[in-house]
């Protein structure tokens, strides 16, 4: 083929296949068949890989997504994620604008009103117009590298438009990924259908989309993103918000249409009820609007508190409710043994999602609010909990209706059901009761555990219905002759579950003390575990004394963890995680990967863009040490403004001295 006729073919490759990316992610109705797709973009492939052009940035072969990674690398934001203060009523809101008003003595503010998309955020760069990195918000200062998957959304552009606004040389923008709800409810049926895991809500399907190691699975996920704020753009000035969204558009940047200009604090609340009212029909889930001072010099006036801009707020909307009927009342047995009541419902849709089920918690808070099998019930969601049934409509009863009584033996095996003194909670007294091992070993592979990808509650279920897991330890020992004996496994699946496994090896220390569903021992515990041990082996070895030393761990927590390690059948599943290879990564040990592993930094002065605490805990999320005084053993002394006889004693041990702009890039990686 000459090049000619090969520049045509790419052309007209790149155009059908994103032909057909809009019917597929937009409007969900592909014409061809997978396979037919992934022909095309093979052709497409090959046709870039011998004759490269000038648009290639831009082709969607760039955003097929690339090899699984191992595990993210931390990214640390160039200027600090800040999450909003929220506001719930029209009071809220006046009151709002009161205080800013007072602060900057004037009698009217103008804004600019937003609805608060459901999803999660994001933060992009671009250099010289060109995607170079993107991260999820993380704690706000370190998110995790996600490029890889965002370039793999079609809303996010590759390359910058340069047409109408000069494209700053350094950018960066804030956004939300999300995920609308009719591709969200036909990606759950879809799961369902293949025997996964459905997603909650659309929110943790998006972000459980965005956070795949392998970002071609994030690739044929139905992710939509829009842009919200420019935080960084070299050699652009704007003077305000409004004009920063317009340069957002022209560079190509979805901006959400909703987004309007509103004159007073008067026009924000009438904002605030016509988005509440228009929630509904919207195709997406929206937890309120967002309401940011337009004027940008006048934001700057008004600065920031704490980890949120003062300038801005959030007015969330009142919880979405529905009315349905409650058809039965059945008992679910948790990993602790707690038997928790579930209403099951005539399918009702909450805010755009189809809603089944609701948690009734426990007996005294069904007889609390009376419910009853066959009643009419309002039910409720907010934000990404579960919904829950909020009150009875008593003068919908019929006088069939049946009173719910907990079972007095345990559903799954027929133990006896206790209910321990002083606790609302029913319990099953067998403790190695099916249901129960089944929902500890669904809950080490969970997201917030181990993370092991395919590996979802009916999958474990099987396995360990199969015999061929008893406790978690033997995921590790599992082999493909005994997966692909089980019937419907297809190879490829097999592999990939082999796969997904023999990658949770290494877990992040805290993640595999939290796996372990040691009692009392939430995700927040775990972390405070791993950072104070440092190793599995000390937290393995520590004694109640020195558990409840630490300040948020009082006597009930310590001595359900020294029991968990003295229990003999804990011991031996920890023995084989070990024989397994199963080794949690201590933390102390940042990877060799981490940018700044085995650099020490002393900081003297003031940094204008982040505090000190902020400043160290990015150089050790970067895998370096922060030092309090300068000795030849450190790497690196960092310069803030006034900076003290700190800098003078490194230039005479003729130390790497820092701007505060050198460090910044330091701990993204870059070599200044
Ligand atoms: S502005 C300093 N605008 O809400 C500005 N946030 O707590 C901070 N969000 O994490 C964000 N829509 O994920 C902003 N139009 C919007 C937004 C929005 C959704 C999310 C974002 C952020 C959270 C704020």
């Amino acid at each position: 083929m000459d090049r000619q006729t090969a520049e045509k073919r790419i052309a007209e490759l790149r155009r059908t296949i994103e032909h057909h990316n809009r019917l597929y992610y937009q409007q969900d109705a592909p014409s061809i068949s997978d396979a037919e797709y992934d022909r095309l973009m093979r052709e497409l492939q090959e046709l870039e890989a011998l004759y490269p052009d000038d648009h290639l940035a831009s082709s969607p072969t760039q955003r097929v997504g690339a090899p699984p990674l191992a595990k993210f690398a931390p990214f640390v934001h160039p200027s600090a994620m800040l999450s909003l203060s929220n506001a719930f009523t029209d009071q809220d809101i006046v009151e709002f604008d009161e205080r800013l008003r007072r602060l900057v003595k004037t009698d009217v503010i103008s804004y600019i009103a937003e609805p608060k998309l459901d999803g999660l955020a994001v933060n992009l760069i671009y250099e010289k117009g060109r995607l170079i990195r993107g991260a999820t918000r993380g704690d706000g200062t370190t998110g995790e590298d996600v490029t890889a998957n965002l370039k793999t959304i079609s809303d996010v552009p590759l390359t910058l438009n340069s047409n109408l606004s000069r494209i700053p040389d350094l950018l960066e923008v804030r956004g939300e990924v999300y995920m609308k709800t009719g591709p969200f409810e036909t990606l759950n049926r879809r799961r369902v259908e293949s025997e996964e895991e459905p997603f909650a809500n659309p929110r943790n399907a998006a972000a459980g989309s965005l956070r795949q190691l392998d970002s071609r699975i994030t690739a044929r996920r139905p992710l939509n993103a829009c842009f919200y704020a420019v935080a960084q753009a070299l050699g652009c000035a704007f003077s305000t918000h409004w004009e920063a969204l317009a340069a957002l558009k022209s560079w190509g940047f979805p901006v959400n249409e909703l987004v309007d200009k509103a004159g007073s604090i008067v026009a924000c609340i009438d904002y605030y009820h016509r988005l509440s009212d228009l929630r509904k029909d919207l195709p997406y889930e929206i937890d309120g609007v967002v309401l940011k001072v337009n004027d940008l010099s006048l934001q700057e006036q008004i600065g920031s508190v704490s980890r949120s801009p003062r300038w801005a707020i959030a007015c969330k909307f009142p919880a979405a409710k529905a009315e349905t009927i409650v058809t039965d009342i059945v008992v679910q047995v948790g990993r602790t043994g707690i038997l928790t009541p579930v209403a099951i419902m005539q399918p009702v849709s909450l805010s755009g999602v189809i809603v089944s089920r609701a948690t009734l918690h426990n007996e005294d808070e069904i007889r609390k609010k009376d419910i009853r099998i066959g009643d009419t019930v309002v039910i409720q969601r907010a934000g990404d909990v579960i919904p829950e049934v909020v009150e009875v409509d008593p003068s919908k009863r019929s006088g069939a209706e049946k009173t719910f009584f907990m079972p007095l033996h345990c559903p799954q095996c027929g133990s006896d059901v206790v209910r321990l003194e002083g606790e609302v909670a029913h319990r099953c007294v067998n403790l190695s009761c099916p249901a129960q091992l089944k929902e500890h070993l669904r809950h080490f592979a969970s997201r917030g555990a181990m993370d092991i990808e395919g590996l979802g509650a009916k999958m474990t279920a099987r396995l360990f219905d199969e015999n061929l897991i008893a406790d978690p330890a033997d995921l590790y020992y599992l082999t493909e002759k005994q997966l692909l004996a089980l019937d419907r496994q297809a190879e490829k699946s097999v592999r990939n579950l082999l796969d997904s496994i023999h990658r949770s090896k290494n877990p992040p220390l805290d993640k595999f003390i939290f796996a372990l569903g040691i009692r009392h021992v939430g995700e927040r515990t775990a972390r405070i575990l791993a950072s104070t041990f440092g190793t599995f082996d000390h937290l393995s070895k520590a004694t109640s004394d020195e558990l409840i030393r630490i300040r948020e761990i009082g006597p009930e927590i310590a001595a359900s963890i020294v029991e968990f390690f003295r229990e003999p059948k804990n011991v031996i599943v920890l023995e084989k995680f070990q024989k397994a290879g199963v080794i949690p990564k201590s933390l102390k040990q940042a990877p060799a990967s981490a940018p700044l592993a085995g650099e020490s930094f002393v900081f003297t002065g003031t940094l204008s863009s982040m505090g000190r605490s902020d400043a160290k805990a990015a150089v050790e999320k970067a895998g370096g040490s922060v030092l309090s005084s300068v000795s030849s053993k450190t790497t690196f002394v960092v310069a803030g403004d006034d900076p003290g006889s700190k800098l003078d004693k490194a230039r005479a041990l003729g130390i790497s001295i820092l701007s505060e702009e050198e460090f910044i890039k330091r701990i993204h990686g870059v070599d200044p």
